[in-house]
């Protein structure tokens, strides 16, 4: 089939309806919707068989769905309806939620109904759950309603609220009055639920330090940090670039934060004390306490395998992230009691390379962002020059630009089935690093090389696999994974073993590197950055602006455009030769 994605942006959930249907073997086109007149031009040049809307912020216009037909995949529950569904779930707390796939009708969300799931709805931010959660759900309605099509099925089910299983119902937009944080009379769990409802958009407005902010990454503190709690809505301490504040009944760290006034980082998601560093300092200093669930990197020796973790928000390295990874993975690669360093990322994602963010509101964002890909280089060549340990990516989550990349950088790389990665730079107007000219083309073959990082679109676990980017796609849970990729390498690093796996690991980066020393990669491909971050030769300044303060596309971005004109051109050759075969 010829199935045109239609959405508000070409978010993460259609990235993997993209490469889902891609590998199910259709022809898959992506249009961002911007215009009713734009959408109709486009549909006049390609007739697509179907419309499916992963990610839909508006209604799809009469005369499209009168022509097509356009399925609709909703956040919620079967008889749920508005655009705040997730946020309404989480702030009510429910302890179900689901999504359903309809068919578009005149009245939005209210079409028949060709597939739903529902999920355990956890105490998690709504846009983790959107991750993971409604992903899964979305993609498994996705099969269903594939498979209902290539039947021959007409119609779906109506809605019928009348039924005893359809448990959701209308609702409006959760009004921002819903979200503010009133630390003087919400309870603690309220808070949470409501920084959860609106994390990562549009945050929880709240004032802090004397500060109009919105509050983002929130989790409890324990109870004997809460114990040394000041009066509810005080800032009382700090761990790492965490701050905790009081509330009535306990205490809550707080991650990240946006400021709303007119300092010069407003409107920008920083971590919570270089938000509100100039509050900060002008106090005195407050207790630096060790909090437990915050986004560190950390180490974890199990055996004989040392697991670092880098749960970082959004998969993003600091300056600081990256010194502090390298420190650990070289404490690891030091450590005579370890014979396998795995890279496990975080739950969210596993990398997505350079912190965008700190170098957007940085006084010198060019010098910031020197210094951010020299340290993330930095953990490469860590990993690149390890000898005598095997390195292992466990890549449970998706990675993108330089964290794409990274992964490479070990011996093996292991990924789960349903991670999508985007092993590109280039729509961020960046050349790349990481070494990724020397791993890239060494897994897959260099014309592939060159294709991923020009085509600059998402490549599912298989797909990777096939190119050679991965060794092995694993098809299990995310909660499985890690203990799956360690029972794996248990029988690499077996005493009988070891000695022969080593061999293979030495022989492999020799030829890899082929005579060439490595710091010649790094000085080649650092050299092309420092053009893109100092001369911005590639609008690597423009591009990170779009990124970080969330422009809307004002058209479907141009690389899908390329992919959309190739699309069309193979089924127009396709069709050709099928005519000719006819004759
Ligand atoms: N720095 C800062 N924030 C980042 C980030 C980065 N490198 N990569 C992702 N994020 C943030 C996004 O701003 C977004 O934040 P929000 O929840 O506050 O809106 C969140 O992570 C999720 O990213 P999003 O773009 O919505 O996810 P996606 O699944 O649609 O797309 C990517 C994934 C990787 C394609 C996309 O995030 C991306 O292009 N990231 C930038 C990668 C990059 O260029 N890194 C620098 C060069 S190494």
């Amino acid at each position: 089939m010829h199935i045109l994605l239609l959405c508000s942006a070409f978010n993460g959930l259609s990235q993997r309806f993209f490469v889902e249907l891609v590998d199910a073997g259709h022809q898959v086109t992506v249009e961002v919707f911007t215009g009713d007149e734009a959408l109709e031009q486009r549909l006049e040049a390609s007739r697509p068989d179907i419309i499916i809307a992963p990610f839909l912020k508006r209604a799809i216009p009469e005369r499209v769905w009168q022509d097509y037909r356009c399925f609709i995949l909703h956040p919620g529950i079967v008889g749920d309806r508005g655009p705040s569904s997730l946020d309404w779930a989480i702030l009510e707390g429910w302890h179900e939620w689901g999504v359903t796939l309809l068919e578009a009708n005149a009245v939005m969300d209210a079409g028949d109904i060709w597939a739903t799931r529902t999920f355990p709805l956890p105490p998690m931010a709504k846009s983790q759950i959107y991750r993971h959660q409604v992903t899964d759900a979305a993609v498994a309605c996705l099969r269903e309603l594939i498979a209902r099509l290539q039947r021959g099925q007409q119609h779906g089910d109506p809605l019928d609220y009348a039924r005893a299983t359809t448990r959701g119902r209308e609702r409006a937009a959760l009004p921002m009055s819903a979200r503010i944080l009133d630390w003087q009379c919400d309870p603690t769990d309220l808070l949470l639920r409501k920084i959860r409802a609106s994390d990562s958009l549009p945050g929880a407005p709240a004032q802090l330090a004397g500060v109009p902010v919105r509050v983002f990454n929130a989790w409890l503190a324990e109870a004997e940090v809460a114990s040394q709690r000041g009066r509810a809505g005080e800032i009382f301490a700090r761990d790492g670039d965490a701050l905790c504040v009081a509330t009535l009944d306990g205490a809550l760290w707080v991650g990240h934060l946006r400021r709303s006034d007119n300092h010069a980082t407003a409107q920008v998601k920083l971590p919570a004390a270089v938000a509100l560093r100039d509050e900060l300092a002008a106090r005195s200093s407050l207790p630096l306490l060790d909090a437990q669930h915050s986004n560190k990197p950390r180490l974890e020796i199990r055996g004989r395998v040392a697991i670092l973790h880098f749960p970082l928000l959004n998969g993003a390295f600091t300056v600081h992230d990256s010194q502090r990874l390298t420190t650990l993975f070289t404490r690891a690669a030091a450590e005579r009691n370890v014979d396998a360093i795995v890279l496990a990322g975080g739950d969210d994602f596993w990398s997505n390379g350079i912190e965008l963010n700190s170098i957007h509101v940085a006084e010198n964002p060019a010098e910031e962002g020197w210094a951010s890909i020299n340290a993330i280089d930095d953990f490469a060549e860590a990993i690149l020059t390890c000898r005598g340990k095997l390195v292992v990516s466990a890549v449970n989550a998706n990675a993108g630009a330089g964290g794409a990349m990274l992964m490479l950088a070990a011996d093996r790389v292991f990924m789960r089935a349903g991670v999508v990665i985007n092993p590109h730079y280039k729509t961020m107007g960046l050349h790349g690093s990481e070494f990724w000219t020397l791993t890239l083309p060494w897994r897959a073959d260099a014309e592939a090389a060159v294709a991923l990082s020009e085509n600059c679109l998402p490549v599912s676990a298989r797909q990777a696999a096939a190119l050679g980017l991965v060794d092995s796609v694993l098809d299990v849970s995310r909660e499985a994974f890690l203990e799956t990729v360690v029972s794996q390498i248990s029988a690499l690093i077996a005493p009988a073993a070891l000695p022969d796996t080593l061999k293979a690991k030495a022989r492999a980066q020799e030829e890899m590197r082929d005579g060439r020393p490595l710091d010649e990669y790094r000085r080649e491909e650092l050299g092309r950055m420092r053009g893109n971050f100092f001369a911005d030769d590639l609008h690597f300044s423009s591009r990170r602006t779009a990124f970080v303060m969330k422009q809307p596309p004002c058209k479907t971005p141009e690389h899908l455009q390329r992919h959309n004109a190739a699309v069309a051109a193979s089924m127009a050759e396709e069709q050709r030769d099928k005519s000719e075969a006819e004759v």
